[in-house]
């Protein structure tokens, strides 16, 4: 939910600013700014549409700066125009700044100024935020922003320039992130830490209540009373490079054939001699597993899919009494939670406002929280504490893809680990699962050697209406995920449903030109789902299988097969989602979409 870049030091400003941008244009692009400080001056030149076409604007108005901030939107108060676009600047053009978040009292703070004859010209709540740092500053930015602190309610992460200080940005952030780097004489300040990468390694997570002055020479950091404090530094793992699209057209492909790697990173020093180890990483002692009577598994969108995937194999290896809850309803819900729940809390970016705000409800009720994540030291990691890291790397395509692939590895090595922990593990299971997970990287990579021919079969249904995506057991789990890439990516309708229960009503749907996707793989559902395919074939629906290598009998069924390699019965998610990211992406490749930015989305939410 829109990206910010700061930069003060000797480069080109506007280079470092929109560089930074760009890295940050999946958390929304419906517009783009920037705005520098020169001679004393405040400039700013913004558009609607992407950083791209901010760069143009910038290079043919040879527009230049000593120093600056940058923003890319995600439109949520007020329209996608240029008038809307950040930065926002005080009406009497000494103060100009970006903001990620929602201020709720916006209203009220625009009509109290507007009374005092202060004149807005946005729709945005975000210009009540500059204007009224405009009316309180007198010389004092500091002084100003704490101030501005008390009048606002609602989320922030505010990056902010006065024109009469020529060396100084200042940040400050509640509830959307913002980290802070200085190296050499350059400051900066992102969103996002990938955008630092080529810059520093060694950041500062800005903290909820925390401002911060940044200036060529330190960065010194405050409360929102303003009293000074020092703050550690955190150094990244990440690397530049990671951030880069190598080969591929789309940071999404690239992302989808990283998954044997990742797959294989998320085992590294959890497996070995075919036992799951994960106590170096949770101090948890048998009798505290043991009082955690009730599991819930709490995300978004595909971290939450990725948790209904692990409660399906979670129930295969023990008597776990498990919830998956989506954590936009988790927060409203009267769910019993205290401290007899484990709350497990899955996030990619670790910023996903829903899931920050139902960690924090499943906190103050006692229960044991757990966060798994991709970025280490991210808001939910810093405020939960406990964490399996999935070591995926940066994701830069708004469809998550390797991520869920990483977050499904580490969640069945945390379902067997507590099952083990209970004593509910056989060691033959442990055996048997340990191994199937260390050959799940080959058979990835096996699959990902059919790309040309699952590109084939999307070209051949990218005209179609919809999708239904259909599995029973272990295969419905991946189904979900298979139809949420389609409907992100290609924006055709597709939903995903248990197989059995297409009779109840949405087999009403279907006819010839609404393809049925079936999850078929071999074991003791393969009949069941087989009749469910026939339901669909007598509508005239086109069928598209997703079979096990070997079954002689599919075709009798689909004409259009995609068959994957054997594994554990479990496990059968690893293995099913990777050709479905694939057809997802080649039937949004052959409609023209924009495939790693996709329209309305955000990879990151932070708002509610
Ligand atoms: C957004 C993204 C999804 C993502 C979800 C949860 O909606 O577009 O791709 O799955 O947020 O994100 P998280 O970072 O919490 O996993």
């Amino acid at each position: 939910m829109c990206g910010i870049m700061g930069y003060i030091g000797d480069r080109e400003t506007t280079k470092v600013i929109l560089e930074g941008l760009a890295k940050h244009e999946y958390r929304g692009y419906d517009s783009a700014g920037i705005a520098v400080i020169k001679d004393g001056k405040i400039s700013e030149l913004r558009t609607t549409g992407r950083v791209f076409q901010l760069a143009e604007k910038v290079a043919a108005e040879h527009f230049t700066g000593d120093f600056g901030i940058g923003h890319t939107r995600w439109a949520t108060h007020g329209g996608v125009t240029e008038n809307n676009a950040h930065p926002h600047m005080s009406s009497d053009n000494n103060v100009v700044l970006v903001h990620n978040g929602i201020i709720e009292n916006a209203r009220e703070i625009r009509a109290e100024l507007e009374a005092q004859g202060i004149k807005f010209h946005t729709e945005t709540d975000t210009e009540s935020a500059v204007q009224y740092l405009g009316w309180v500053y007198n010389g004092d930015p500091k002084e100003a922003i704490v101030k501005l602190t008390r009048r606002i309610r609602g989320a922030f992460a505010l990056v902010i320039m006065f024109r009469d200080r020529n060396n100084e940005i200042w940040v400050a952030r509640k509830g959307s992130p913002l980290v802070v780097g200085h190296a050499g004489n350059e400051g900066f300040c992102a969103s996002d830490p990938t955008a630092l990468l080529e810059f520093t390694r060694d950041v500062w997570f800005m903290d909820d209540d925390e401002m911060a002055r940044i200036t060529k020479e330190d960065c010194i950091f405050f409360d929102f009373e303003g009293r000074e404090h020092e703050k550690k530094s955190m150094h990244l793992d990440w690397d530049a490079a990671m951030t880069s699209r190598g080969k591929y057209p789309h940071f999404m492909l690239k992302e989808i054939h990283e998954q044997p790697d990742v797959v294989a990173h998320s085992l590294l020093g959890r497996v070995a001699n075919g036992e799951v180890d994960l106590s170096h990483e949770l101090s948890w002692t048998a009798e505290q597993i043991a009082g955690w009577k009730k599991i819930h598994f709490v995300a978004c969108g595909t971290s939450h899919y990725a948790t209904i995937v692990a409660a399906h194999i979670m129930e295969t290896l023990g008597n776990f009494e498990i919830r998956t809850e989506v954590a936009s309803e988790y927060r409203y819900r009267n769910i019993p939670i205290g401290p007899d729940t484990l709350a497990i809390f899955v996030s990619q970016s670790g910023e996903t406002a829903d899931t920050l705000h139902a960690a924090r409800l499943a906190k103050a009720k006692g229960a044991k929280c757990l966060v798994i994540t991709n970025v280490r030291s991210s808001t939910i990691h810093r405020e939960v504490g406990d964490a399996l890291i999935t070591p995926a790397g940066p994701e830069i395509g708004v469809a998550a893809t390797k991520t869920f692939t990483a977050q499904i590895t580490v969640l069945t090595l945390l379902g067997m680990y507590l099952a083990k922990m209970r004593g509910e593990l056989s060691p033959e299971t442990e055996k048997r699962l340990t191994t199937a997970l260390m050959d799940i990287p080959s058979k990835l990579a096996s699959i990902l050697t059919q790309e040309k021919a699952i590109e084939q079969t999307a070209r051949n249904f990218a005209d179609a209406r919809g999708f239904f995506f259909i599995g029973r057991g272990l295969a419905y789990p991946p189904a979900l995920e298979g139809a949420l890439k389609l409907k992100e990516i290609s924006y055709l309708h597709a939903e995903a449903y248990p197989a059995g229960e297409m009779k109840h009503g949405p087999i009403a749907l279907l006819d010839k030109e609404l393809p049925v996707v079936a999850l078929v793989p071999q074991g003791e559902l393969w009949e069941k789902t087989i009749s469910n395919i026939e339901e669909s074939m007598a509508r005239k629906s086109p069928i598209i299988a997703i079979a096990t290598e070997g079954d002689s009998e599919i075709s009798h069924y689909s004409e259009n097969v995609i068959y994957t390699p054997k594994t554990e019965p479990e496990l059968f998610p690893f293995i099913a989602v990777v050709p479905l990211q694939l057809f997802a992406y080649y039937v949004a490749r052959q409609r023209g979409c924009d495939i790693d930015m996709p329209r309305n989305l955000a990879k990151s939410v932070t708002v509610e």
